[in-house]
This record gives structure tokens, sequence and C-alpha cells, in this order.
């Protein structure tokens, strides 16, 4: 896929497909659609008048030119009303305009620079979030599909027209670098469990290391032994598959410290273990490494636009199945801080591994640590599967984070922390026992976790990996949250 700028008139670009856009209340064309207008005999004014265009946000409509246009094809897009434009509704537009024309067997769109100067949005961020945009909105999942032809088209270039700027080009860039990386995790997410198994994920990190020049350390069964990684090593004693933990390291910046560390949940498949879930929508859980994919993406993403900043990805990753080895109800494991944890469900298996990744990236120095984790049926329950629960110890690094979910309209809620929660998670014959009572659950586990992270200043999102439809710029299956909220946050660091 080609973005790229240009400078001059929309209605002089010679495309399968232009797009314009109109506002909602609007009277009249206005900037580019006028434009387009006049060189149309009045058909967008009168459709207007009609009310056959009204502007609201997500409205296409689709116009013919004619010959009248050297573009056959003209899109009109709502944007709903012009005083409640941001960023994310410029990607999310953006989005739906590229597969409404995909549908449609154009492979070329030029598009106006949607909300350039409205409501203090710079040209560079609207041009950022349009690259992301098209890159979100036309992902498709096909590899396993042996047919190719699928009705679906291919858009290969896109084009902002304005006027193109160093800058404008830079943002186009950083867009399409950091929307590819949200996509690098949908597809690992994505991945069935027979393809995305630990050994898989480990060789996809060691490729990501090649490519980008970066650290990489992965540790069999062997090591985690000598670490006494008792969580990652019960969670995988049920299953053939080997377990692998994962260590990616991106050094922006001239000291041997860790800045950051990014700890992402690896379950390839979850069952529930000998605690096994009903078999409906189980298939759902070839999803629960989308932490680890997300922890993974972001690195790629970093290591592209270059901060300075040292980030490590920490991913415990193993299968959760049921087996005459697997972990029992009862058990009582050790993890690598020497902690001991009673395993009352072997469902709640990604605590296990993540005690383990957790104690790690503290004994590694890190001096902040992100953990990502499709972690618990509870947070959806709590705040639904569209925004994402964050739990903390350190309510100024809980604020960065929220701010840069809130750039990249990916939704992120603080839950709260209160130590009343501990006493849920109080065993009777270990130090802590795996899961709480039936309430507040994603509390009870986040409280868990915080047992693993010392006084390292520490952040859990608490997530769900997919969606159920094609919305903006999401589509059906994994939606490569929070990667764009964690790139963010990163860059943000680095640019106070
Ligand atoms: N991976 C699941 C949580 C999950 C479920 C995420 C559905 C996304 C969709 C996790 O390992 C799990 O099974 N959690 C249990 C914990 C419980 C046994 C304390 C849950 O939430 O039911
Ligand atoms: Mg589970
Ligand atoms: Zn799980």
């Amino acid at each position: 896929m080609d973005i790229k700028a240009a400078t001059g008139e929309i209605a002089d670009i010679k495309a399968d497909a232009i797009v314009v856009s109109h506002f909602e209340g609007a009277k009249k064309p206005e900037g580019a659609a006028a434009d387009i207008d006049k060189k149309l005999d009045g058909v967008i004014s009168n459709l207007i008048k009609q009310k056959d265009v009204k502007g609201k946000l997500n409205e296409i409509t689709l116009l013919h030119s004619l010959g009248k246009l050297p573009t056959g094809k003209i899109v009109v897009l709502g944007l709903g009303k012009k005083q409640e434009l941001n960023v994310n509704k410029v990607r999310g537009v953006t989005a739906e305009a590229c597969r409404y024309l995909r549908a449609r067997s154009v492979s070329r769109v030029a598009s106006v620079i949607i909300g350039d100067g409205i409501n203090k949005i710079s040209a560079e961020s609207a041009v950022q979030a349009m690259s992301e945009g098209v890159v979100l909105g036309l992902y498709t999942f096909r590899r396993y599909m042996t047919k190719k032809e699928n009705g679906l088209g291919e858009i290969k270039e896109f084009t902002a027209v304005g006027r193109v700027k160093k800058s404008i080009e830079q943002a186009i860039a950083k867009g399409k670098i950091i929307a590819e990386a949200a996509n690098y995790a949908r597809d690992m997410v994505n991945e069935p469990g027979n393809y995305m198994t630990p050994t898989q994920m480990a060789s996809a990190a060691r490729q990501l290391a090649k490519k980008y020049g970066l650290k990489i350390q992965v540790f069999d069964k062997d090591k985690m032994k000598e670490l006494g990684m008792g969580g990652l090593l019960g969670v995988s004693q049920g299953s053939r598959q080997p377990p692998k933990f994962i260590i990616l390291s991106y050094k922006g910046r001239q000291s041997s410290g860790i800045d950051l560390g990014l700890v992402g949940k690896g379950i390839t498949f979850d069952s529930g273990g000998i605690s096994i879930k009903p078999s409906e929508s189980m298939a759902d859980m070839k999803g629960d490494m989308a932490g680890a994919a997300a922890m993974l993406a972001t690195i790629s993403a970093i290591a592209q636009l270059k901060p300075a900043i040292n980030v490590t990805a920490f991913v415990p990753a193993t299968e959760n199945l049921p087996s005459g080895t697997a972990l029992k109800p009862g058990d009582i494991i050790k993890a690598m801080n020497g902690k001991t944890i009673e395993v009352l469900n072997t469902d709640a298996e990604g605590r296990l591994i993540l005690a383990d990744a957790l104690s790690y990236a503290v004994k590694s120095g890190a001096k902040a640590i992100v953990d990502a984790a499709t972690l618990t049926g509870a947070c959806q329950i709590a705040l639904g599967k569209i925004t994402s629960g964050t739990f903390t110890n350190n309510q100024a690094l809980l604020d960065k984070v929220i701010t840069a979910a809130n750039e990249a309209g990916e939704p992120a809620w603080q839950m709260p922390m209160f130590d009343e929660y501990k006493e849920f998670i109080k065993s009777d014959v270990a130090d802590i026992k795996n899961i709480g009572n039936r309430y507040g659950g994603a509390i009870t586990a986040a409280k868990f976790l915080e047992e693993f992270v010392d006084k390292t200043p520490w952040l859990h999102i608490d997530f769900t990996g997919d969606t159920d439809k094609d919305k903006g710029y999401l589509v059906k299956g994994a939606t490569g949250v929070p990667v764009r909220t964690l790139v963010n946050f990163i860059l943000a660091q680095v640019n106070k």
C-alpha cells in the first residue's frame, strides 16, 4: 500500500476515486467539495438541498463525474458536526471510505486532507490519522483461504491532496508505521492456536530482531527451571508445546538500563486447563496472547521510529491445556520472586505466567513496567469490549497512559486498586491464591499481579483483543489494541 501526499486541487487529480467531505448541518458544499460541485453543475448542492446528503458521520454518497473530471467516482463523505470532529473520527471515516471503495474495485484513491485546521487539528495530525485509517481499515486476514479471488479488490494507492511539506510526509510515514504494527499484532492474534504456538511466537520475535537490529533472548524450559519460573512452568506442564520466555529489547539511548519494561500475556490457547472452559466460544481463546502480540508489535514500531529510550518486551508464552500432566486445582506452585501460589482454578492462568514475567522484569531493573493481558472475563463484564481496564500503583504513570490511549482512540478507564481487595486472594495454605470470590474479578486479578512488581511503577491493562464487527478503523477479529496507545505513550516520554 502506497500512501502519499500531493500538492494541488483534488478536482485535477486522476485516480479511480476522489473523496471530498461535508459537515452535518452545512447548507452548501465547502472547500474542495464546492469546487467539485461547480464542475459537476451543482449536483452536490442539489443533493444537500434535497437532504440526500446530510453530512452525518460516516455517511457516504457516491457520484459519477460522467467525464466532467479526470476521475470517474466521487465520494462525498459525511464528517458529522463540525464542532465535534476530532482525529479519532478522521481515522474512522477514512477507514470507512476506503472499505467502501475497495468493495467497488477501486485501486487508486485520492482524498482531501480531512479535518485540517478544524478544532485545532493540524494538517500533520490529520494526515497521520488518515494514514492510520487507511492501513487499519483495509486490514484483512485471508492467509488460510485457498481461493484468492474474494470479491474484494485492493486499494493500492492512497493520496492525501493538499500542500506537501516534509512534515506532512513524515506524519504519513509515522501513521503507516504505527498502523502496520497494530496490523502485525492483529495477524498474530488472528492466527489459530495450531499455527501461533509459543515456538512460533519466539521465531516471529527472532524475525523482528533480525529485521530491526534488536537484541533477543529466548529462554527454554531448562532456563526457566534455573530461574524458578514456577508459574510459567506450571501452566505449561499440561501441554506438549514447549513454553518460551521471549525478551526483545530496543535500545534508543546510551545507557545500560531499561527505561520501560513491556510485559504481555502470551497464552497461545487457553482451554482453561483442568478447570476447563465451556466449548461455546472457546475458540476465541486462540487470541489469549493478544497482550504478547501487542508488546512485540510495539517494539517493532518503536524500532522504526527510533525514540531515545530503552524499551524491553518480556513475553511468557505457553498453552493452557488439560492432560495427565496438567496443573490441578489445589496445587501449590512457587513464582520466580519466591512467593507461593495456591492454584484454585487453572483457568486463572494468565496471572500465573505474568507473576514470573513481572518478577523477571523487576529483576532486570526496568524503571517502569506496563503489562497488557486478556486477563479476565470480569473486566469485560465491567467495561464492555470497547474499553480497556487500567490498574496501577503509580497515578502519574496511569495518567500518561490514559492520555496516550485517548489520543489513539483506544478507550481506557481507570479501575480501583484499594487494598481491601487483597483479603480475597489470601490463601489458607500458601502466600496467595489465584482466584478471589465472585465479585470484582478484574480487581482481584490486578491485586494478584501487584504482588510481583515490588515498588516499581507499574500499570496493568486488562483488555479484549477482538471485536465482532467492522466499524471505523476496526475490522472484525483482532483489534491490535493497545499497540497504538503504547507507541504514543513511549513517544511522549521522549518528547517532553
Ligand atoms: N483468558 C481468560 C480471560 C478472558 C475470557 C479474556 C474471555 C477474554 C475473553 C482468562 O485466562 C480466564 O480464563 N479468566 C477467568 C478467571 C477466573 C477463573 C478467576 C475468567 O475471567 O473467567
Ligand atoms: Mg483462563
Ligand atoms: Zn487466559
